[in-house]
């Protein structure tokens, strides 16, 4: 066993963090980008990004699944938000666009995606059930993808039904996330009430469970295996175990 000391500001840095308009964007963040292939100029940090190319291709999408919105910067967020509001009203846009410094387009972590045709809408982008977006959005939690404005969680999450947009969280929450049909707002107390196991698909198995940020550093004795930290921007830590290979 061993012990790791966790620092509060840590509860707003990793992969899991929750972004709505009561948990805006860390003012220290900064995500290492990269610009996703096809010359469409859209930015989404690193790894997600790897993982995104890597679930696309798999759905057999390179061709026809195209990226619309990846990163955007508070600018950015700022100006889709005044643009929308002047072209299709506040009601509209509250719905379909978060409040700049509230969107987690500007973690790098969130993608819209659009089936390819003539025109593609910028806000509400056409990603079907049927096809190869129906395959991508069946395996993407797989590669730690969740549909993250989901029908029936309006309530919870603030936004309108959204089926184009996917938010990076990481294996294997993206598959507890799904399996248990949850908002990543709910998804720290679905932790807190209990650890989980998870066996991925291949045999690697995970422990995942959470911890409160009590203090300004927080220690926890875990096993000595591979360890993932990420802060949920809230209240703790999400803490994933992974068993040797
Ligand atoms: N469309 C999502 C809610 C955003 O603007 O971040
Ligand atoms: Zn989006």
């Amino acid at each position: 066993m061993r012990t790791i000391i966790l620092n509060s500001s840590q509860v707003h840095q990793g992969p899991l963090l929750l972004i709505n308009s009561s948990h805006p964007l860390p003012e220290s963040y900064s995500p290492s980008l990269v610009c996703l292939p096809c010359g469409s100029g859209v930015l989404m940090e690193r790894h997600a990004a790897s993982l995104l190319q890597a679930c696309v291709q798999a759905a057999g999408g390179t061709r026809q699944i195209v990226p619309v919105s990846g990163y955007r910067s508070q600018a950015e967020q700022q100006s889709i938000w005044d643009e929308s509001i002047a072209s299709s009203g506040i009601s509209f846009t509250e719905k379909y666009v978060a409040l700049p410094g509230c969107s987690e387009h500007q973690t790098g972590l969130a993608i819209d995606l659009g089936h390819l045709s003539s025109h593609i809408d910028f806000i509400r982008p056409d990603f079907p059930d049927e096809g190869v977006c129906g395959v991508f959005r069946k395996l993407a939690s797989r590669y730690g993808f969740i549909e993250r404005y989901k029908e029936g969680k309006q309530n919870i999450t603030g936004i309108a039904p959204e089926p184009w947009h996917f938010r990076y969280v990481g294996i294997p929450h993206a598959r507890l996330i799904e399996e248990h049909s949850l908002a990543l707002e709910e998804y720290s107390d679905f932790l807190s009430q209990r650890p989980w196991r998870y066996a991925q698909e291949g045999g690697r198995r995970a422990m995942i469970f959470y911890v409160h940020c009590t203090e300004d550093k927080t220690a926890v004795t875990i096993p000595d295996c591979c360890c993932q930290v990420s802060g949920d921007n809230q209240h703790g830590f999400i803490i994933t175990l992974w068993e040797a290979e």
